[in-house]
Order: C-alpha cells, then structure tokens, then sequence
C-alpha cells in the first residue's frame, strides 16, 4: 500500500497565528497517527513561521509512526536535524517570501554540495529525500547524491485543469518510470488533495504521499481523523 505522510504544519500556523498554545500541534500529531497515518510530515521554516523547533523535538519524543522533517539545507536547519534525528529529511529549496514550497529543488545545480549534506545524514542514521520537478535530469541528479527517496513535486498537476491537467500528470508517469530505473524510491506531494489524489496513486512504484493543506482544511469540517481516514481510503483502494 502507498503510504501516507500528514503534514500538520498548518495545526502549526493556526496556533502561530495567535503566538499561543492551541490547537496543540502535538495532538494532532497523535491523532493522525491514531487514524491510520503512516508518518508525520513538518516543515521546519527558516522563518520559523509555522513549525518550531520544540515541535520537531517534542514529536521526535512521542510519535510511534515515522518523523519526516522537511528543510531547506542551510547550515542551522541541517545542525537542527542532526540533533533531533528524525527518521528521514526531505530537502526543498525555500523562499522567504513564498506563501509555500514553490518548485522543486535543482539538485543538478548542487550536487557535490547535497552530497556532503547526504552523507552527514546518513552517517546519523537518518534517510534522504529530493524534493524535485518532475524532470529526468533532477532524477540522475538525486540518485548522484547517494539520496534515498525523490519527492515528485505534484504543484503543477494540482493546480492545471483539464488537457493540462492531464499533460502534467503524464509528466508525473513519465518521470515515475525514470525513477524506476534507479534505485531510488518514489514518494510524491504537493497540493494533493481527495478529489485529486487518485490518478497519482495509480502511478506504479509511488510508495508514499505526503498530504498537509486538503488534510487540515477539511479536519475543521469533518474532523481531522476522518480527514486523514478518507485519504487512507483512497490510498487503499488505489494498492488493491
Ligand atoms: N511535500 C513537500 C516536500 C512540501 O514542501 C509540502 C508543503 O509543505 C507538502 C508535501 C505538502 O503540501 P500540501 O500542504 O499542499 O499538501
């Protein structure tokens, strides 16, 4: 079965937005993983905007499903994730002023640098990921790295309509395929959502999907258990 990441960052941002304590980003945390959730996914910012550092160290503590921190590799976050050592990192490129990921990361333009990021990660105990386009060249470049995993960033499938739509998600199968060839695994995310997720969870060899905003967003109207259950859903009959 793919498997599923929640992203609970926006938890994160709600509770920002007051600088208070609720809603507590932990329990949610908890109740994802009690509904189903595979891995809790956040999203450690420079800017600090959402998630904080007593976040990723307070779920490094409690959580029995896996910790996947995603960052920027800047020299702090990277010393912030070799001391809390969460089970994998996922590497995008990051943005001050963006209102979120924009784009995949261009390992290609940087691979002897995130090599040595790769290296020090894994000599932690801790796996890789390659937040990336879905581009073959970023693929070739990801596997030079030594990383384990490539993140197919699913933004541009998620916001196109129709033919487009499914140009960008012939991207996503033809650059799945490429992944195939290397022995990196597969996860993909972005703008995934329920009524989008399923052509993406068709794509053979995807193993994990990592969901945040659709999950939050519909947990204020169905309750965030069911909203991570529906996902599930679609996940299981998609491995069937
Ligand atoms: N995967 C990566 C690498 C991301 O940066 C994000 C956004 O933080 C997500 C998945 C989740 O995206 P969304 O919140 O749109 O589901």
């Amino acid at each position: 079965m793919i498997e599923l990441g929640v992203n609970i960052d926006h938890v994160a941002t709600l509770r920002e937005a007051r600088k208070g304590r609720v809603p507590d980003v932990i329990a949610a945390a908890k109740i994802c993983e009690m509904a189903g959730a595979h891995q809790i996914t956040v999203h450690l910012r420079q800017d600090r905007r959402h998630i904080q550092d007593h976040d990723v160290e307070a779920l490094k503590q409690v959580l029995l499903v896996r910790l996947n921190l995603e960052m920027g590799a800047t020299d702090e976050i990277i010393a912030v994730a070799h001391r809390i050592r969460p089970h994998s990192v996922c590497l995008v490129p990051e943005h001050r002023q963006e209102i979120t990921t924009e784009g995949g990361l261009d390992v290609a333009a940087q691979i002897p640098r995130l090599r040595e990021v790769v290296k020090g990660m894994h000599d932690r105990g801790i796996h890789v990921s390659m937040f990336i386009d879905p581009e073959e060249k970023q693929v070739d470049a990801s596997a030079e790295t030594g990383a384990d995993y490539v993140e197919l960033h699913t933004g541009a499938y998620a916001n196109a309509e129709g033919g487009k739509r499914d140009s960008e998600l012939e991207r996503l199968e033809t650059c799945a395929e490429h992944v195939r060839l290397t022995s990196l695994k597969l996860h993909a995310g972005h703008g995934l959502t329920v009524r989008n997720l399923e052509p993406v969870a068709m794509i053979p060899g995807l193993c994990e999907v990592n969901i945040g905003h659709d999950i939050v967003a519909r947990a204020l109207f169905i309750g965030l258990e069911n909203a991570v259950a529906e996902i599930l859903d679609i996940l299981h009959e998609c491995s069937l």
